[in-house]
């Protein structure tokens, strides 16, 4: 009899490298290829299975990356093709896969087909790979109210009556996936990696590749998250399918992963048997530490994918939210953390998650992301989430780059405290409770099935579950400590005495033990 393996991604655990804030190799005081390459073995260490390193191609920066000049490149900042090979072939020869990030939905206004779209003219073939419509009262007015994603509008003026779509930035054109040059060009970009070798694709702004050709109004009331002509549309799949299949033609378990931020009826589609592995469970991430709004939102994201075959890729974090220690406290984010490795499905930390780096609070003029400005300044955006990582105790660039190097976004006084250098020797920290629960994971959790079955009757406040001969209890906010002993030993414990926390126990009578037997009070 063969053993049939479940492939490294169904319940992995993806650590996501924001590469301009890892590691700086090049002494620029931005992060690179070569600086993630030198501290592999750390992510070795951490126990993950793949790394997602996120856009490294050449930029105009508006957007960090995510504005891509050409997709199939390296830019010279951040390293060579060499480098990403190197990256590739001394990761796998680790144990670690890699995952890269495909931005398709946009380029950069600085990509040679936007260019000569501006130049071209009204009505222009070059134009016709954008999403590109006349202006209303005789090109004075964007087409259509469509508000930017990053604030403002999502049309902009070529100056000559038509105007050009932008879900995000001024900066990021939307690209017509309707034109078979696009489709060609995107899938070419995805052979391109796959052929270099890498494990698994994120795939951008997953849910606007296709736009509603009639381009029209949002209805009234319309709220962001609600539905609308360019997100989510049933078309949308059919790149998706186009992708899967590419996927498929090649050998290994490679990996696609739809970065979608709908609630779980709409990601469900996204894994369906001939798309793609896996859509982000992202919801969570906004969702107040409460027992019955996670019971609800956790076996509603289980539901929406297990029922196609697939399961959950669980988001603890990204480079897009607020740090994980200061949205749900650094308490939160190690009960969340082990909570979510309990789970059926693959988890996604966000690097530097693993040390409960606190958001920071840059000055004005430190914030390089469109956010802030397309706001008016209301939003301070998203750098806060990606200051340079400290490696050492001190002094700035704490280990990150060469001694003496002021870093792209500037790291804050004491940023040393929360170093790996530091939690390293200290086994209480966030670090070593990350480490031990991904070992301990592979062990309690992984390959236990798709089942979780809900302990019903724990005091209010709590969330538990039993997967396999494990079970993982959460409490919500400070409150007396239970008597734990009836649902077997305690292995781990994530969290604080006066705050949140999870316990993982090993039951030693797997399906038997009551809740009454457990000494739970009922309500
Ligand atoms: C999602 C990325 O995670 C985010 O950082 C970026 O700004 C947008 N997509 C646009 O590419």
């Amino acid at each position: 009899m063969t053993a049939v393996t479940a492939p490294w991604w169904r319940e992995g655990v993806v650590h996501e490298v924001y590469v301009r804030s890892f590691s700086d190799g090049t002494g620029d005081g931005v992060g690179d290829l070569p600086g993630l390459r030198a501290r592999l073995p750390y992510l070795r260490d951490l126990g993950v299975d793949a790394i997602w390193v996120t856009p490294f191609y050449p930029s105009a920066d508006h957007d960090a990356g995510y504005d891509v000049i050409d997709h199939r490149a390296v830019d010279p900042r951040l390293g060579t093709l060499d480098d990403l090979d190197a990256v590739v072939a001394d990761a796998h020869a680790l144990g670690l896969r890699v995952m890269v990030d495909l931005v398709l939905n946009h380029v950069s206004s600085e990509h040679p087909w936007f260019r000569a779209a501006a130049e071209a003219g009204p009505g222009s073939a070059e134009r016709a790979r954008f999403h590109v419509r006349p202006g209303r009262d005789g090109g004075a007015l964007p087409p259509t109210g469509w508000p930017s994603i990053f604030g403002g509008s999502a049309w902009e003026p070529f100056g000559d009556g038509e105007w050009y779509l932008h879900l995000f930035d001024v900066h990021q054109p939307d690209l017509n996936h309707d034109h078979p040059d696009v489709r060609a060009d995107a899938e070419r970009t995805l052979r391109f990696w796959l052929d270099r070798g890498v494990d698994g694709v994120r795939f951008d702004a997953a849910g606007g590749l296709t736009k509603d050709p009639a381009y029209p109004e949002l209805p009234d009331g319309w709220q962001p998250g609600h539905a609308s002509p360019y997100s989510d549309l049933d078309g949308v799949h059919d790149h998706y399918r186009r992708f899967a299949k590419v996927l498929s033609e090649y050998d290994g378990d490679r990996v696609g992963v739809a970065e979608v931020w709908g609630e779980p009826h709409v990601i469900g589609p996204y894994v369906r048997p001939d798309e793609l592995q896996q859509a982000f469970a992202i919801d969570p991430l906004f969702r107040p530490l409460d027992a019955t709004l996670w019971r609800r939102l956790l076996a509603e994201q289980l539901d929406a994918v297990v029922r196609h075959g697939r399961l959950p890729a669980w988001a603890h974090g990204n480079h897009d939210v607020k740090r994980a220690a200061t949205r749900w406290g650094e308490d939160g984010a190690r009960a969340v953390l082990l909570l979510m490795l309990a789970l059926p499905g693959c988890v996604y930390l966000y690097a530097g998650d693993e040390l409960a780096l606190p958001e920071v609070d840059l000055p004005d003029e430190a914030i390089t992301d469109p956010t802030y400005r397309r706001s008016g300044g209301t939003d301070r955006g998203r750098d806060g989430a990606r200051v340079p990582l400290p490696w050492t105790t001190g002094p700035a660039p704490y280990g990150f780059a060469p001694d003496g190097t002021p870093t792209w976004l500037p790291q804050p006084d004491g940023w040393g405290t929360h170093a790996v250098e530091r939690q390293e020797a200290d086994p209480d920290s966030m670090l070593a409770l990350t480490r031990r629960a991904i070992r301990l994971r592979d062990e309690l959790w992984r390959g236990a099935g798709d089942e979780v079955t809900w302990l019903e009757s724990l005091p209010a406040g709590w969330l538990g579950f039993r997967r396999g001969a494990a079970t993982c209890v959460t409490r919500f906010g400070a409150g007396p400590d239970p008597d734990l002993g009836g649902l077997g030993e305690v292995l781990l414990t994530g969290g604080a005495s006066d705050g949140s926390a999870t316990w993982w126990l090993r039951g030693d009578r797997p399906g038997t033990t009551t809740d009454e037997e457990a000494g739970w009070d009922r309500r």
